[in-house]
This record gives structure tokens, C-alpha cells and sequence, in this order.
């Protein structure tokens, strides 16, 4: 089994781009906890499960989007070894699920009210806090879940008004556990409580229709995962581009962008005066200039092995500064992948300041990798 966490010990936590989020191995996780409920797309679960398994958490249970893992002593408890990263697959994660159930609405909403009130106690509520009413699964299960939360809401704005006015819905994106009230529907009357969750930033993106492509919408997501984009007149080379959704979303920016793909780009990209298209074959190309180009974006219809090679290339020569790449998973096993990626004597961890995994939201059978080389 590997360990990731102490190959992590060490690193300095001031590389990332400005105004980044952190690095998944510099978010802490101090935690007295031992389980987690840890939520994924659908059908996504035994992944999950085996991913969390690499990072030595022991997976449970599961139901449809969702496990649960135990944290193994050793997981968390050596000194200086409690940095860790976030599962690729992994939507979100919330802190010590506890299991409620009860059989209608009314009922449901009264255990809630209680189990909030109860986990209060005497505290005082002055900030903005956290909630979130969540399900994997069937549309009744959704409708089940905003059902709740809307009795759940006007109950507590009853009881305590001034607490309620500061409630917001979901879990923030930071690299830290949010605290605040985090349910999450596994079946029709079961449900798991949390006061701590994480996001790990998978969002639904609107869609922009000039894009040339639907495309689009993963890098955009990728862009907000990160927290770095590209800026005016930075210089980005975009591989298999056509027919460039992803340049389109780099040229909104005012970046300027290389496209390389032998198939043609659509408009708005295809005239715009910051744009230059090289119809080549992307993985022959060489970059051949003294400074490493600010970006390097990647969405080119290959085989995973076949990126890798070209990734080792990119970012092992510092041809780039920062990078997002989609890697089309389809039948290959998607933790042999991981593995080979994040391996650190012949993975791509040596080149990078930073590295993010995430299965995205509008990622399908594929992730996505974002960061920043050294
Ligand atoms: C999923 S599409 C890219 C979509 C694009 N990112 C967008 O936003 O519109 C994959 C692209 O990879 C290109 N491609 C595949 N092999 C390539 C190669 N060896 N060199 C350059 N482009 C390649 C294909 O021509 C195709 O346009």
C-alpha cells in the first residue's frame, strides 16, 4: 500500500501561484475524526473506494454516490505526516458522519432541529455559517432533500431567528474544513449529519454560446478549481484545440494563445487577432523558446499512456508554467493511472510545485490535472 502523506513532508507552502488555492498536499487535515462519508459522481463509488485505500483509509460501506472510510491510525497520527491530498474522485468529504433516520418529513426535520440545537449547545452564532442538504441518486431523493431543508429552515427561523439570517447554502470552496450543518440523503429516510465538510470544488459551469464547444465548460471548471487563469497578454499553447473551446475560454481572458490540432477551428476563435492556429501533430511538436509559456493546456483525443509520455516531456523540460490537462481515462483502470501519475520517482510529482487531480464535474469518463511545475 503507499503512503502518500510523508513523500508530501517538507515542501514549502509558499510556491503556489498568487492568490491560489493551496496545493492538495498542503491542505492540513488535523483531525480527531476517524470516518468519513466521502461523496462521488455516480458509479463512481468502487473507485473511490479504492483510490481512498492508496492514501491508507479503510472504505466501509457505500451506496449510490457516496462511501464511507475509515482513517487508519496511522493515517493521521505521525508527526509532521497529517498533510494529505484530496481523492481525485472525490466530490466532497464530511467529518464524522452521524447516521439519522425517521420516517416522514416532520419527523426528519424535528431529529434535525434537534441534533443542530444540541451540537450548539451554548455557542453563539455571530458570523455566516454553513449548511447543506445533499443526496446522490434518484430525482424523489433530491425533492426528498430540499423538501427537509425547507422544513428544516422555517423550523429554525422560528426558533432562532438571528442564527438563521446567517445560515448560507453549501460548502464553501477553501482549503480548510468549513464547520456548519451538513446533511447528506443516502436514502429515502437515512441521512448522514455532518458539522465539518470540505468541497473539493467540482461545479456546474454556465455554459458561454460562442463557445465553439462544450468543452468550454471544463476548463472553466478547472480554472476555479485551481484559483489561478490566465491573465492579459500571457501566452498559452493550447494542444488539440480544435474547435477550441478551450482557446476560446483563454482568449476570453485577453491571453494569447498557439492552437495546435490538424482539425480546423470554429468561429469566434478562428479569426481572432490573438490567436494562431499550427495545424501539426501536437505530439510532435517541440517548444523551442528560452522561457517556459505561461500555459499549457491539453485536451487532445489520445490514449492515457501517450499523454503521460507527452506530459513528461512538457512539464519534466519546464516548457510550462502552469498547466491543465484532460486525460481520457475510457476503459484503462483509473487508479493504475493515478498511480503512475502521482508515483514520485517516475510520476509527473517531481516536476511540480503544485498538482490537483479532480474528476470534474463535466469531466466524464476522464480527470483532470491542473498545476504548476518547478
Ligand atoms: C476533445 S477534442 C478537443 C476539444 C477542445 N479542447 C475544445 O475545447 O474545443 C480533441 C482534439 O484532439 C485533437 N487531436 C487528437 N490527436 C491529436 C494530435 N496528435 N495532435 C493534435 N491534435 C490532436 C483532435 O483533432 C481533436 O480536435
Amino acid at each position: 500500500m503507499i503512503n502518500l502523506f510523508y513523500k508530501f513532508n517538507n515542501i514549502p507552502k509558499d510556491h503556489g501561484p498568487k492568490n491560489s488555492h493551496p496545493t492538495d498536499r498542503q491542505k492540513k487535515f488535523t483531525l480527531m475524526a476517524t470516518q468519513f462519508l466521502i461523496t462521488c459522481k455516480t458509479d463512481y463509488e468502487k473507485i473511490l473506494a479504492r483510490e481512498v485505500a492508496l492514501y491508507n483509509f479503510t472504505p466501509q460501506t457505500k451506496g449510490q454516490g457516496w462511501i464511507l472510510a475509515q482513517a487508519n491510525d496511522e493515517t493521521f497520527t505521525k508527526e509532521n505526516e497529517t498533510q494529505t491530498i484530496i481523492p481525485c474522485f472525490a466530490h466532497s468529504i464530511r467529518e464524522n458522519p452521524i447516521p439519522v433516520s425517521a420516517s416522514s418529513v416532520n419527523s426528519l426535520t424535528d431529529e434535525l432541529i434537534n441534533l443542530f440545537t444540541t451540537n450548539l449547545g451554548t455557542k453563539r452564532i455571530t458570523d455566516s455559517w454553513a449548511f447543506q442538504f445533499s443526496s446522490s441518486g434518484s430525482e424523489q431523493l433530491i425533492h426528498r432533500a430540499k423538501s427537509v431543508e425547507k422544513h428544516w429552515l422555517d423550523k429554525l427561523q422560528k426558533k432562532m431567528s438571528r442564527v438563521a439570517k446567517l445560515a448560507r447554502e453549501g460548502i464553501p470552496f477553501s482549503a480548510s474544513f468549513a464547520q456548519g450543518f451538513f446533511v447528506h440523503f443516502t436514502d429515502f429516510n437515512q441521512v448522514f449529519v455532518s458539522f465539518k465538510a470540505l468541497s473539493a470544488g467540482q461545479q456546474r459551469m454556465l455554459m458561454d454560446p460562442k463557445s465553439p464547444s462544450r468543452s468550454y465548460l471544463k476548463l472553466e471548471e478547472a480554472f476555479r478549481i485551481y484559483g489561478h487563469e490566465p491573465k492579459r497578454n500571457e501566452k498559452v499553447i493550447d494542444l488539440g484545440a480544435a474547435p477550441g473551446g478551450w482557446s476560446y475560454s483563454a482568449l476570453k481572458r485577453g491571453a494569447l494563445v498557439i492552437a495546435i490540432d490538424n482539425g480546423p477551428l470554429k468561429d469566434p476563435v478562428k479569426l481572432h487577432y490573438n490567436m494562431r492556429h499550427l495545424k501539426v501533430d501536437a505530439l510532435k511538436f517541440t517548444y523551442d523558446y528560452p522561457k517556459p509559456v505561461d500555459w499549457l493546456l491539453c485536451d487532445i483525443l489520445e490514449k492515457p499512456e501517450i499523454i503521460l509520455e507527452l506530459l513528461h516531456q512538457w512539464l519534466g523540460n519546464k516548457w510550462c508554467n502552469n498547466f491543465i490537462i484532460n486525460i481520457k481515462v475510457g476503459r484503462n483502470d483509473p487508479i493504475v493511472l493515478l498511480n503512475k501519475i502521482r508515483n514520485y520517482e517516475d510520476g509527473l510529482l517531481p516536476y511540480c510545485q503544485s498538482l490537483h487531480i479532480r474528476q470534474l464535474y463535466h469531466d466524464r469518463e476522464e480527470i483532470t490535472l491542473m498545476g504548476q511545475t518547478k
